[in-house]
């Protein structure tokens, strides 16, 4: 297993456990991930995910090339469908999954950074989409969900020139939702998951699933929906509890 796993308080932590490679990711590091992504996503135990790396240098820093090195076409596109499958699993999730950026988020790092509901970054993370270097492209999702995030300018500069970002120019360009400082970054993100966690489950992931929406769906067809899953929540216990909360001025118990 290359990963450390802990559920606690609703918190389910993904810690990919490769340090020595900077927690690259291979073939069976991506199915685990999978794996145990759909298992936090049916557990009851589970609210909010976290991924994250270990070590203090590396979030992830990207496919690992030396299993790359190895690829023809027809291997490649295994590898490529797995790592979109787990990207896809990652960005429908219907439990919020937060990256915790903690160094270098490169290639396939960045990759997962983005298809995550929301980026949280230390002070020393570095983000770039290398691949052109290798003579690659990115296969994960970064032609597609980068320039949704940051705009077609900034993206087209990062991917074809491959220039690295600091966390500063990330969170001027958007690319991720806060910085904090190294050393108090999984403290500070598991404060920022407690705002999630005192919400109604239910509202979240109907709030997730018409977000992710909105990037194919037409404006009326999309506030069409909107209205549609607002409506059905009249007929929800979380709904009702939620309501009935703030009149009887307690907090709700989701
Ligand atoms: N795959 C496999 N091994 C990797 C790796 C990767 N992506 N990145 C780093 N490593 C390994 C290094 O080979 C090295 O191993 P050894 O000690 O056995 O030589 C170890 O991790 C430490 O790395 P460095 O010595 O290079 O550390 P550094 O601090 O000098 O540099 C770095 C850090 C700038 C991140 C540099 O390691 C680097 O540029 N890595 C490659 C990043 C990259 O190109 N990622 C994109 C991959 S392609 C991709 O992801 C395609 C896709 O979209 C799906």
């Amino acid at each position: 297993m290359s990963l450390k796993l802990i559920i606690k308080d609703a918190l389910g932590i993904i810690t990919i456990d490769r340090e020595k490679s900077l927690n690259a990711l291979n073939k069976q590091v991506l199915k685990e991930i999978l794996k145990t992504l759909n298992k936090f996503i049916k557990s009851n135990d589970v609210k909010v995910i976290f991924i994250t790396g270990s070590g203090d240098k590396a979030f992830i820093a990207g496919a690992d090339i030396k299993e790359m090195s190895k690829l023809d076409p027809k291997s490649a596109s295994n590898f490529v469908e797995l790592g979109q499958e787990l990207m896809n699993t990652i960005e429908n999730s219907p439990k919020p999954v937060i990256s915790i950026i903690n160094g270098y988020a490169f290639g396939g790092g960045c990759e997962i950074a983005l298809a995550c509901h929301i980026r949280l970054a230390g002070d020393n993370a570095i983000f770039a989409q290398p691949e052109v270097k290798l003579g690659l492209i990115p296969g994960w999702g970064g032609t597609q969900r980068l320039p949704r995030i940051v705009g077609k300018g900034i993206a087209n500069e990062m991917i074809i020139s491959g220039k690295q970002i600091d966390a500063k120019e990330a969170y001027r360009v958007g690319l991720v939702n806060k910085v904090y400082k190294k050393e108090t970054l999984m403290s500070e993100a598991i404060k920022f998951a407690k705002n999630i966690l005192n919400n109604g489950p239910n509202a979240v992931s109907k709030s997730l699933s018409l977000i992710n929406d909105s990037s194919f769906l037409k404006l009326e067809k999309g506030l069409k929906k909107e209205a549609k899953v607002f409506s059905s929540l009249f007929d929800n216990s979380e709904t009702k509890e939620g309501l009935d909360a703030f009149l009887n001025k307690r907090k709700a118990n989701f």
